[in-house]
């Protein structure tokens, strides 16, 4: 073991490379998943103007509750459970080392832990190893009238479409391989969590959700609003995409269309999220909050921030002009004309050869063309 420090947290954990089969899990590599939540945390708190009650379903050491319950004003009381009793020793241990007082332990499935907890958690944060998709369930009945979700998905696989029969039966969707798959299936799994939400008259509506390369992560708000709970079920539909030329579109019916550029038929993917998949105000609010001494972070959130004011999927240059045997433009000169017709055009996180812009296809396509010409 060796003793270490994350946020204000000193921690003993396992030495060496990290394994799932270690006595307890803690990945390095998710600081920055965890420091966004507590800047998420920090602003839910604000916005409900009371003292809130914190559950971390599947903990591990614990890391993520104790930093919150050590970095964040007003929290009523941290819940650290986990099925592991190892993990949950050493969460004591570090609860006691770190003289945190209002921490409450459980050795409890997840399921039977957010169960017992009904409509009683003000932040929820959903965490395995794989799919969160077994605990969603749960995880909507323990919600709070007003509360904060926090998901996180490592089968990344399936929802970007590499295994589409597991996508299928977990989620009931289907996903789609192609240039925009992690963004489809971020929106599936935020589709995924609206359908619980709902099943148990809920809301959900996300936050700050983005892709990295092992894991998609999801924050939102949840609410006991029936009204808004049938808003945000109306905002599942699907994504049409044309595997000819990539034109692509979110619609709310899943009717066969055909491509308006290519006049082939469309493909389906779905259902999945069609609104926005991040608040441009939360986000802005967590830059103002942010006091983390992490230049990754700091240049993160601001790009999540420019491409949030653009709600519809982001475009894959290198992959638009292979399909439509085009040269690839410079990107910084393609967004100067995109631009100067009065479009939006940013850099998203989701590829580095990717962009977001509000422009239609067949006008990006028409623009791209024209450019080459010049
Ligand atoms: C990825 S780790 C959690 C990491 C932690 N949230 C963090 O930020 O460091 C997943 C944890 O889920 C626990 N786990 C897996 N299935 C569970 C279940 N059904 N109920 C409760 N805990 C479970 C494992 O023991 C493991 O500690
Ligand atoms: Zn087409």
């Amino acid at each position: 073991m060796e003793t270490i420090t994350e946020g204000k947290i000193t921690i003993e954990i396992p030495k060496g490379n990290i394994r799932k089969k270690d006595p307890v899990f803690y990945n390095p590599e998710m600081k920055l998943n965890r420091d966004i939540s507590i800047l998420a945390v920090k602003i839910f708190k604000d916005m409900a103007k009371r003292k809130i009650t914190v559950a971390d379903a599947l903990s591990s050491s614990g890391i993520r509750t104790l930093r919150i319950a050590k970095e964040c004003a007003n929290i009523e009381k941290v819940m650290i459970n986990d099925m592991n009793p190892t993990a949950i020793a050493l969460a004591k241990k570090t609860a006691k080392d770190n003289d945190i007082n209002n921490a409450e332990f459980s050795i409890e499935d997840a399921n039977v832990f957010l169960s017992k907890n009904k409509n009683h958690l003000d932040y929820i944060d959903i965490d395995p190893f794989g799919s969160p998709i077994y605990f969603l369930d749960s995880c909507a009945r323990a919600a709070s009238g007003k509360s904060l979700i926090g998901v996180t998905a490592t089968d990344t696989a399936p929802l970007s479409g590499t295994y589409p029969k597991t996508c299928i039966r977990r989620y009931g969707a289907v996903p789609l391989r192609e240039d925009i798959k992690h963004e489809i299936g971020l929106r599936i799994l935020i589709a995924s969590i609206v359908r619980a939400f709902s099943r148990h008259n809920k809301s959900f509506v996300p936050l700050i959700t983005y892709s990295k390369i092992h894991y998609f992560r999801i924050m939102g708000i949840s609410t006991s609003s029936t009204s808004l709970a049938g808003k945000s079920a109306e905002t599942v539909g699907y994504a049409h995409y044309c595997k000819n030329c990539g034109n692509r579109m979110l619609s709310k019916d899943i009717e066969d269309k055909t491509c308006a550029i290519c006049n082939k038929d469309l493909t389906i993917a779905g259902p999945l999220w069609t609104g926005p998949i991040n608040s441009p105000l939360f986000i802005n609010k967590m830059i103002k909050e942010n006091d983390f001494d992490d230049k990754k972070l700091t240049e993160f959130l601001e790009l999540l921030k420019k491409e949030s004011h653009i709600t519809q999927p982001f475009y894959d240059l290198h992959q638009i002009c292979k399909k439509n045997h085009l040269e690839i433009p410079k990107r910084e000169k393609l967004f100067e004309e995109l631009k100067n017709q009065g479009y939006k055009a940013e850099k998203t996180h989701h590829e580095p050869t990717g962009f977001k812009s509000d422009v239609e296809y067949e006008k990006l396509l028409e623009i791209i063309k024209k450019r080459l010409k010049k």
